[in-house]
């Protein structure tokens, strides 16, 4: 997956491009290139290897003129990061960006060779070049030519196409990933997505599967999958709220961990107001004998948490899966399921196809996201904002705790309507949840424990986190936070599945990470963890004052976490996990807001 971005603008064009692509760099930051054409009509690009900065740099140097121009940020899925791979990719007159993957280019490219055209990449990109390419040096017109080519292609693809000599030409077209056409005044834009396009313009045509359209600076005409002239709404996007800054912090991913009080807090006021749960028309609990969740990483966690909540508040049947086993292992779904994919930013590919399976075999589904403009949130039956605000850095944090929230709020109005608890209890339950702001205020102030911490594990090959109950997904969050942004062997398991293997691990060289508060499961958990100590295992113990010290002696270090949140602890011990692999990135020198093959929307399967 990739972010692409084309502008018909009034000015030079290439800075334009990157202040563009530095809002879509979260989509992958391989490399990035940008293409433009110049009043005379001449077509020419610049690439550069590795982030943004590489390629700003290159057109100090090397400026591009042009008021015309398509540029790109890679993330490499058909050869590696170089710069004969990056886009854009160009063959005679056309110049074309794309996010998605082109499954048939091996059999494109047989054909091109055999028509004796050679491709200078490794990419399935390339080959959309070459075929729009052959088929101007036919004679076809620029729209003609795409189309030839379009007809062609097989996969998942936003594309953007350029040509030699009309400065005054963009082609779009979009099957799967999302694309989004901007608005000016006797300017037009395209994006990966409306905040790209926010320093521009707020007025947005979002383009429908299938569709392809032309952009002339005196606006936009579209096509629709079977060839018909159709229309699509233009809608106003808030573009404040699409402001992008680290407000004094040193990383992006620092700010957004503290910001969590703040951000749930807002929140519980959407959904809950006094002892009532506010929610869009439609979600009735009582006509569902099973909830589905979907997602990707650590979304999908946040599913995994909630699993918990819903079975045990409202006795409610809950699956939950990983979006790319979900979509294609064929799950039976019934019209009494509730279906709900969780995505903080509403366009990861393999959770939009989940979606698109099951919307028309259950009785609703719902798309739980961050970014209130993105296909999930278009797709899904109803969309819940998670209202996190924009989320910079590619490791997740305020989008899991907020999800957790909300997904929170649903439990308990599953549990309010299928009358598996009274008001009394309710009550209780929504005053636990409405303490968890103050209440990771106060685990916020854990930070420096944490750095401390992170010296000893930023040493480690291999880490483990154990927990049991709704703290075992927290456990598995926690060693992907690690892996993600330190680069260090961590998993998850839960505690009682140790002794079924793990333990094999423990020695004296390995950090166990044990969550374990001091509720019911307390005594099991710590009992999985004598095992480890017996084995020589070094322990960082994260629970509360009372665990602490139930606990008793033989533990490395102990982290004290604030007593109270109730079933909904474990966003509570999401933010240790946060800091230990935030301080243990920043201790071993990683890219904390951009971690190496990584990117933050993953728009490809
Ligand atoms: C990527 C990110 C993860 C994220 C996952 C799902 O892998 O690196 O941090 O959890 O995608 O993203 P989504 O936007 O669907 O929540």
């Amino acid at each position: 997956m990739c972010g692409i971005i084309g502008i018909l603008g009034s000015h030079e064009v290439s800075p334009q491009l990157v202040e563009a692509l530095k809002r879509l760099e979260y989509r992958g930051y391989d490399s990035a290139g940008v293409a433009t054409v110049d009043a005379s009509g001449r077509l020419d690009r610049r690439r550069a290897v590795g982030k943004l900065v590489n390629l700003s740099d290159r057109l100090v140097h090397d400026p591009l003129p042009g008021h015309s121009g398509i540029g790109h940020t890679r993330w490499a899925t058909h050869g590696a990061a170089t710069e004969a791979n990056a886009h854009p990719h160009r063959f005679g007159r056309v110049a074309v960006v794309h996010n998605g993957i082109i499954e048939n280019f091996r059999d494109l490219r047989a054909e091109l060779e055999s028509l004796g055209i050679q491709p200078q990449s490794q990419t399935d990109t390339e080959t959309v070049a070459l075929w729009t390419g052959y088929h101007l040096d036919q004679g076809m017109t620029p729209l003609e030519a795409a189309r030839a080519t379009l007809a062609r292609l097989e996969g998942a693809f936003a594309l953007a196409f350029l040509f030699e000599g009309e400065p005054d030409l963009l082609i779009a077209a979009r099957k799967g990933s999302p694309l989004a056409v901007g608005h000016g005044t006797g300017e037009m834009f395209l994006g990966s997505d409306a905040v790209a396009l926010a320093p521009f313009t707020d007025r947005i045509t979002y383009l429908e599967d299938g569709d392809h359209a032309v952009l002339t600076r005196a606006g936009v005409q579209i096509w629709d999958a079977a060839g018909r002239q159709t229309h699509r709404a233009t809608a106003r996007i808030d573009v404040g709220a699409t402001a992008i800054d680290r407000g004094g912090y040193r990383h992006f991913m620092a700010k957004e961990i503290a910001e969590q009080p703040a951000v749930i807090g807002n929140v519980l006021n959407h959904y809950l107001k006094g002892d009532r749960i506010v929610l869009p028309e439609g979600l009735d609990f009582a006509a569902i004998d099973r909830i589905v969740l979907v997602g990707c990483g650590t979304a999908h966690l946040a599913g995994h948490v909630a699993k918990y909540w819903f079975e045990q508040l409202a006795g409610l049947p809950c699956d939950i899966d990983v979006a790319s086993e979900f979509r294609y292992r064929e799950p039976p779904l019934s019209d009494r399921s509730l279906f709900v994919a969780i995505s903080q930013s509403g366009e990861t590919a393999d959770t939009l196809a989940a979606l698109h399976y099951a919307r028309d075999k259950v009785a609703r589904s719902v798309g739980l996201v961050n970014v209130g403009t993105s296909a999930i949130a278009r797709d899904a039956d109803l969309a819940l904002p998670t209202l996190a605000g924009i989320e910079v850095s590619v490791a997740s944090s305020k989008a899991f705790t907020c999800q957790l929230a909300v997904l929170a709020v649903l439990a308990l109005e599953a549990a309010r309507a299928r009358c598996r608890i009274d008001d009394a209890a309710l009550a209780a339950h929504l005053r636990d949840l409405r303490a968890v702001p103050a209440l990771i205020a106060q685990a916020l102030a854990l930070s420096d424990e944490c750095r401390v911490q992170a010296d000893w594990l930023a040493q480690a090959r291999d880490v483990l986190y154990l927990g049991r109950g709704a703290l075992y997904p927290v456990a598995l969050e926690g060693a992907l936070k690690l892996k993600e942004l330190s680069y260090i062997h961590a998993e998850g398991y839960a505690s009682g599945e140790l002794k079924h293997g793990p333990i094999a691990l423990i020695d004296g060289d390995v950090p166990v990470v044990v969550l374990a508060p001091h509720d019911a499961l307390f005594d099991k958990t710590i009992s999985n963890m004598q095992e480890v100590m017996a084995r020589h295992g070094r322990v960082l113990l994260i629970s509360d004052a009372a665990g602490i010290a139930a606990a008793g002696d033989g533990v490395t270090a102990s982290l004290a976490l604030p007593q109270g949140g109730g079933i909904f602890q474990p966003m509570l011990y999401a933010v240790p996990m946060q800091y230990l692999a935030y301080h243990t990135a920043v201790a071993k020198g990683t890219d904390v807001d951009q971690p190496r093959n990584l990117a933050k929307s993953v728009t490809v399967e």
